[in-house]
Order: structure tokens, then sequence, then C-alpha cells
């Protein structure tokens, strides 16, 4: 599969037009599979340059399909860009390759944005087992020497955990009119520079870029359009590369325990108390009964009352609709991810003792806890 990579074209005052007529007529000839456009078709999002742009371009013969970069937001210019080049999110299948197209820009802001809303949308429609592409204006990590290194979206550390933790193979971009690649874990980070603005940096000439992708190997080239080509790399798809990121998010998530036994009268409230003082505090337990007592046992509140802990608590019913990261039951009949073996003190002096083991249990959970995925959610019953 071939696939012509052009940006940053800004039809309007900045247009260089032979440049752009001479790529079209070489992309012509080269009759790729897909051509990919990502952004800043035109100056001024007026409608005059989005005509131009569109008449323009109607010349390729290829499939193309463009998205909108900051230029292209401006003055209402979203309005025009969605009248001549149709929906900005788009999800393109071509047999093992998807492309799906993001819009990074805001209404007359130049800073790039996904949005919680799109990177949900982005991760839905990654699909496993493909090669998934991800086509956007703005950059998710910065390009050195572009005068502005630090123009990244405002959300891109959301969006470098999202290629990474779906092994996006490759992500298309545009904006700082240079192009550059870099290989992020799993991920090829490919940039266009500018094929039609008279801003094209440091670069020799207008240029565009060649994506080949052959059963394992992508290969990039970058295009001139009067001084021939040079081949910037070929690179794996199917790399493996340790992953870190889901371990972070892993840490950071609350999670929320549930200890349940018939009665909720004695160990679970046990258990309950000696979890919370134990925990760290983005992590709960709550305990609770499928027939609760009337009161915990005399036994248990003295027991909690030696440990410094609140023995003014009452046995409760199941929670109703509460999700539980981790339901640990005592009693063997009630089904739950986890079952503790405490046999149920009669007298003070085995509550020490079921104490004792609960907490060695308790902390036990709370390490295993702290970077912990969890198994399917087990309802109690
Ligand atoms: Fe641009
Ligand atoms: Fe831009």
């Amino acid at each position: 599969m071939k696939i012509v990579h052009i940006s940053d074209i800004h039809f309007g005052e900045e247009l260089v037009r032979d440049k752009v007529r001479k790529a079209v007529r070489q992309i012509n000839e080269m009759d790729p599979d897909l051509v990919i456009i990502t952004g800043d078709l035109t100056c001024w999002g007026t409608h005059h340059e989005m005509r131009d742009a569109y008449e323009e371009l109607s010349n390729l013969t290829p499939e193309f399909v463009a998205l909108p970069g900051n230029h292209d937001a401006r003055n209402i210019g979203y309005e025009y860009f969605k009248l001549y080049f149709g929906k900005t999110k788009k999800v393109l299948d071509f047999e093992d390759f998807r492309l799906i197209t993001a819009d990074s820009t805001q209404p007359d802001i130049d800073e790039g944005h996904i949005g919680i809303e799109q990177r949900e949308w982005i991760e839905g429609n990654i699909k496993k087992g493909k090669i998934n592409a991800i086509a956007l204006h703005h950059h998710i990590v910065p390009i050195p020497e572009t005068g502005r290194e630090r123009n990244v979206l405002i959300d891109a550390g959301e969006m470098v955990e999202l290629l990474i933790r779906n092994g996006v193979s490759f992500v298309l971009a545009g904006h700082r009119h240079m192009p550059y690649s870099i290989r992020l874990m799993r991920t090829h980070i490919i940039h266009a520079g500018s094929l039609g603005s008279f801003k094209i940096l440091g670069m020799p000439d207008h240029n565009y870029n060649i994506i080949e992708i052959e059963d394992d190997k992508i290969s990039l080239t970058l295009k001139f359009v009067d001084y021939g080509e040079v081949k910037i790399g070929e690179y794996s798809i199917h790399t493996t590369v340790p992953e870190s990121v889901d371990i972070y998010r892993r840490i950071a998530k609350p999670k929320k325990i549930l200890f349940v036994s018939r009665r909720n009268a004695c160990r679970t409230q046990i258990a309950e108390a000696l979890f919370n003082r134990l925990s760290p505090h983005n992590m709960l337990a709550v305990s609770s009964g499928l027939e609760p007592a009337e009161r915990i046992d005399d036994s248990a509140k003295a027991l909690l009352a030696e440990l410094g802990l609140n023995s003014d608590r009452r046995p409760k019913k199941l929670p109703e609709g509460e999700d539980f990261d981790l339901v640990v039951s005592f009693d063997e009949d009630v089904n739950a991810d986890e079952y503790w073996k405490v046999k149920s003190p009669e007298n003070l002096d085995e509550c020490r003792k079921a104490a004792k083991e609960i907490e060695r249990r308790v902390r036990d959970l709370i390490s295993r806890l702290i970077a912990w995925e969890y198994p399917a959610k087990a309802k109690p019953f």
C-alpha cells in the first residue's frame, strides 16, 4: 500500500501555486492508494481560499482525504472546510490498514486540542489486528528547530499514552512545516513539511512524504517537488517494546474494596476498619452482609476499641448498584473475587487471633492492589 502524505499547502497569500500543480501531477503519476492532507489547506480559512484549494486539489486522481489545520479553523473556516472537504473525523479501511482522521483544531485558536470525547472516539475505532494510523494536524511530540518546540497539543500526554497503549502503528501530522519523524515505542510519528507555503523553513524545496506499507515494514521517503527524494528510513511495524504506561494508570486508579459476609457483624467489620487504617488514601474498603445482623458482635466491638479503631459501627446491607474493584468474602458460599478463610470468632480471644490473620491478609492485599490489574468484577451472592 502506498500513501502520499502532504500538508500545509496554505492556499491564499502564502501559496506557491506552481509547486502545488507540479506535485499534483507527480502524485497522479505515482498513483498511490491514498493521499492524506494533514491540514492548513488555507491561510485564513476564508471561503475563497477554501474554494481555490478545492478546485486545485480536485485535479488529484487518487482518493484523497483532508483534515483541518489551525489556519483552516479561522474565520468560520471550519464550516467551509466541511462544505468542501466533508467530515473532519473519518475512519477509512484498506484491507489490513485503517486510517483514523482527527480534528485537533479549535475555532480561531492556534493551539491544538483533541479532547476527551474525541480521544474516546479514536480509541473506540482502533481495530486490533490491523495496522492503525491516526492523522491530525498538530504535534503530539515537539519538533526541534521549528522555533516553537513546545507547540504541541494541549492534551499531548493523553495522546501519547493512547498511542502507546493501543500500539498505533503510525501518526501523520503537519503544522510546523518541518518534515520530521520519530519513533515512540511502537508508534512512528511522521510529520510532513509544507507543500504550498513559501515558509518551508530550512528545507531546500517544497516537499511531501511517500509512505509504503508492505508486510511488516513501513518505509518513509521525503520527496522534494523539484529536487528528487531522500529515503528517510524503513521501520518494522510490529515491534515488541515493553510497556509502562498502563502501570502508572493502574497505580493512580482509585480502588474500592468490598468485604462481605452473611452477617457483617465481626470479621468483615474488622477487615474494613483495618484496611482503611493501613491503606493509602486512593483506596477505600466498605463492608456489608447478605443478611446483616442487628448490631456488631460484642467481641468485635471490644477488639476494635482495643486496636484504637472506631467501634461504633453497624452491620450494613449490600450497597445497591455500586461497583467494586474487588470483592472479598469471608463465607465460602458467598461468591466473590477472593475468599478469606478466617474462622468466625466466638469470644474476644478468638477475635484477637482472627484480627491478626485479617491484618496479615489486608497488608498483603494492599501491596497487591498498588499496581494491580483487576479480574472480572464479581457480584457477591
Ligand atoms: Fe501551516
Ligand atoms: Fe498549522
